[in-house]
């Protein structure tokens, strides 16, 4: 079974063929729009849309000549549905939905985050139920995975994302965008403890995060040490990165920690604690989290650094695991902006929430 999957829902151009036997990954493209988006500072939707319109058609040749097959091979196409930047949504979703027309196989919508969610079975052997911690620069969500399209929330943020508070951070320490990575390279010669920033939520009942403070926070303690214009010394930056991805890990790894024990009541076959989204890349945190999974008696499994962040193999796997049960779209599916994976969960209090 070969599934050809698109990813336009953000600031990457992606597409890549995955099939059912090993090695799945035949070809994954992915083409940021880094430099586009770098001189504002973020992701401006209407670029993004006309890029991704520009660099699909190429990128999807690429991938198929990388794995060697037509779109005669195809079995299914998978694009992401949503939620997301609704231009760069409907163009990918236009896209699949042409290809499956004309060449009469499947579409499927995929879920953004359930593609994130996904990854580590396409990647790992790993089984349902398992614990999912969601960090990526628009969401930031504890989850239970009990199945394919079956996800239970128990956490979400309140107002910022962790993405959003590494993006956010980086740009206030003139560290550049995007700013996990930024941050974290930073950080790798800072001082964590030399500012004592807060640890939003940590203590609290429940597994909701808010990032909103620490930012306001960061934004304090930089302009005591700035020159008046803004500019940091070198140091006291790295020091501002590492002082804020403590902050955060320390969050992340408290709200954690409370949805393991709140897992472990109601899941007792559940022995897998899984990280997953573009945050999920920062190595530091990486670490934390493993860490704490062994305390905890549960196995901890990541997806490899390239396949934390958006790429198209996710939504392909992710398609080839519906296809799998038989779940496969219409043509008149419309892209969704807004697409909770637990669309029975209760909002978070604090609102401002992202689904
Ligand atoms: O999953 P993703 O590629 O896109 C979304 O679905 O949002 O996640 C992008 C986010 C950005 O906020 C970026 O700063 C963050 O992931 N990120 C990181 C790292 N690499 C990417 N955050 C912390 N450390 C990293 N190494
Ligand atoms: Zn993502």
């Amino acid at each position: 079974m070969l599934v050809l999957g698109i990813e336009t829902s953000c600031d990457e151009t992606a597409a890549a063929v995955v099939g059912d036997a090993h090695p799945r990954i035949h070809a994954n493209c992915v083409l940021s729009q880094l430099t586009e988006h770098a001189r504002f500072g973020g992701v401006v939707p209407e670029i993004a849309a006309r890029a991704h319109l520009e660099h699909l058609d190429g990128l999807i040749a690429e991938a198929l000549a990388v794995a060697g097959i037509g779109f005669t091979d195809l079995d299914a196409v998978a694009a992401t549905g949503g939620p997301g930047l609704i231009g760069g949504v409907i163009v990918g979703v236009m896209e699949a939905k042409a290809i499956a027309l004309a060449r009469g196989i499947p579409f499927i919508a995929v879920n953004h985050l359930e593609g994130h969610a996904l990854t580590v079975r396409l990647t790992d052997d790993v089984e349902f139920p398992y614990l999912l911690l969601l960090i990526s620069g628009g969401h930031c969500q504890l989850l239970v995975a009990e199945g394919v399209g079956r996800y239970r929330r128990l956490g979400t943020t309140i107002d910022d994302a962790a993405g959003e508070a590494f993006d956010k951070g980086a740009k206030l320490l003139g560290l550049g965008f995007p700013g996990g990575p930024a941050i974290e390279r930073a950080a790798s010669a800072g001082d964590a403890g030399r500012f004592p920033l807060p640890r939003p939520m940590k203590g609290r009942p429940g597994c909701d995060f808010s990032f909103s403070g620490l930012k306001t926070a960061l934004r304090q303690a930089a302009e005591a040490l700035g020159d008046g214009e803004g500019r940091l010394a070198p140091q006291d930056a790295a020091d501002l990165a590492a002082s804020l991805q403590a902050a955060i890990g320390d969050s992340l790894i408290d709200r954690t920690a409370q949805a393991i024990a709140a897992f472990q009541r109601s899941h007792p076959a559940g022995h897998t604690l899984v990280v997953a989204g573009g945050v999920a890349a920062n190595a530091a945190l990486r670490a934390r989290l493993g860490a704490l999974a062994a305390a905890r008696g549960l196995r901890f499994v990541a997806p490899p650094i390239a396949l934390c962040t958006d790429n198209g193999a996710m939504i392909a796997w992710a398609g080839l695991e519906r296809l799998r049960l038989g779940i496969v779209d219409r043509l008149d599916f419309a892209p969704r902006p807004r697409w909770p994976l637990d669309p029975t969960a209760a909002p978070a209090a604090g609102a401002g929430v992202k689904a």
